[in-house]
């Protein structure tokens, strides 16, 4: 009676943030993100015979079982009345991985939990159709860890409702389907200036947009920024795509900077990397630009045309303050196989 089923599933990058959430993991405005490809997690489950009421999950994450993370999937699976019968049916084991180092000091939640829901649906349900799979796993996966809602969809997905986007949902998330070509090859070089783990979790910043002084205006603008970065994708606008990209990244890390318990992620080569890409582009006038996610590491975005002039600019110019570098690019979501 022993079934193995094996999926995986990318991270992504938000260019418009998701930060604060209400109720049941609901977000505060609508977020947008690219799909990544080549940061993934792969997980196997695999259906035993149970042996007690309670629910049996062993969890082993890169050859080594992980406490943390297991009572956080068991907490999570108690939670959802769609894997009830699952539940009380079979014992899980579990195996995941990354297919970036653990160091690199990238967030890996959207990617384990979007792969986790996944899974679990696939174990639990009869569900053939495709979008239909995708709508409900991708609900699952936001109750799990929000940004994990939009690793679904390739090549850039929206979470949140929006005026803007006929089907958006507080839920899940949608792909966006009216992408410009020059915007569908998209590059990500992952600069790590520092691998250690967050000293503020995302859990806590969210907590804190509570109270925040900025909170009604930063929603706002997020989701001004999510009506004009689909205008940007759909027409293959680069200036617009450079200034909201940029402008979300310094927000998200103003609104730390600014809460009631305020905190700073950024160090100083994060500062540095940013100053010498704007300089550069400036200089260059390529369409390169930075963002950043909850901590550190800068994420590089730029168009596969200009591939070889950012290289040399990193091999060049950055060479003291990166660590190491993972080069991705978008994605088309994930694989259950
Ligand atoms: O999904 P969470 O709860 O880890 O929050 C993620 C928040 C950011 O990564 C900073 C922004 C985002 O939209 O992914």
């Amino acid at each position: 009676m022993n079934q193995k089923l094996t999926a995986r599933y990318p991270s992504n990058i938000a260019l418009v943030k998701y930060w604060g959430k209400y109720d049941n993991q609901l977000p505060c405005n609508a977020s947008l993100s690219m799909t990544l490809s080549k940061a993934f997690t792969e997980t196997t489950l695999e259906l035993k015979e149970k042996k007690t009421e309670d629910i049996e999950l062993n969890y082993v994450f890169e050859n080594e079982t992980n406490e943390k993370f297991r009572t956080r999937i068991v907490t999570y699976l108690s939670q959802q009345s769609e894997f009830s019968e699952l539940v009380k049916k079979y014992a899980f084991q579990i195996h995941s991985s990354n297919s970036f180092p653990h160091s690199a000091g990238i967030a890996s939640s959207a990617s384990a939990f979007a792969s986790i829901a996944a899974l679990f649906l696939k174990a639990s349900s009869q569900i053939t159709n495709e979008n239909e799979f995708n709508k409900k796993a991708s609900c699952l996966a936001r109750l799990g860890s929000g940004s994990a809602c939009r690793s679904f969809y390739g090549s850039f997905a929206s979470w949140g409702e929006l005026d803007a986007l006929p089907g958006s949902s507080n839920e899940y998330a949608i792909p966006i389907e009216d992408i410009h070509p020059a915007f569908r090859t998209m590059k990500d070089a992952i600069l790590i200036v520092e691998a250690s783990a967050k000293a503020v979790s995302s859990s806590k910043g969210h907590a804190l947009m509570k109270n925040h002084p900025f909170a009604a205006a930063r929603f706002e603008q997020a989701n001004g920024n999510c009506r004009a970065m689909v205008a940007a994708l759909k027409h293959g606008d680069f200036p617009s795509f450079i200034s909201i990209t940029e402008r979300e990244a310094l927000s998200l890390h103003a609104m730390m900077m600014t809460s009631g318990e305020y905190y700073l992620l950024m160090k100083p080569g994060t500062i540095q990397i940013i100053e010498r890409v704007m300089q550069f582009r400036k200089e260059s006038g390529l369409p390169l630009c930075f963002t950043l996610d909850a901590g550190p590491n800068v994420h590089l975005l730029y168009p596969e045309s200009i591939e070889n002039k950012v290289h040399a600019f990193l091999e060049h110019n950055l060479r003291e303050e990166v660590r190491s570098v993972i080069y991705d690019q978008a994605g088309t979501g994930g694989v259950i196989f």
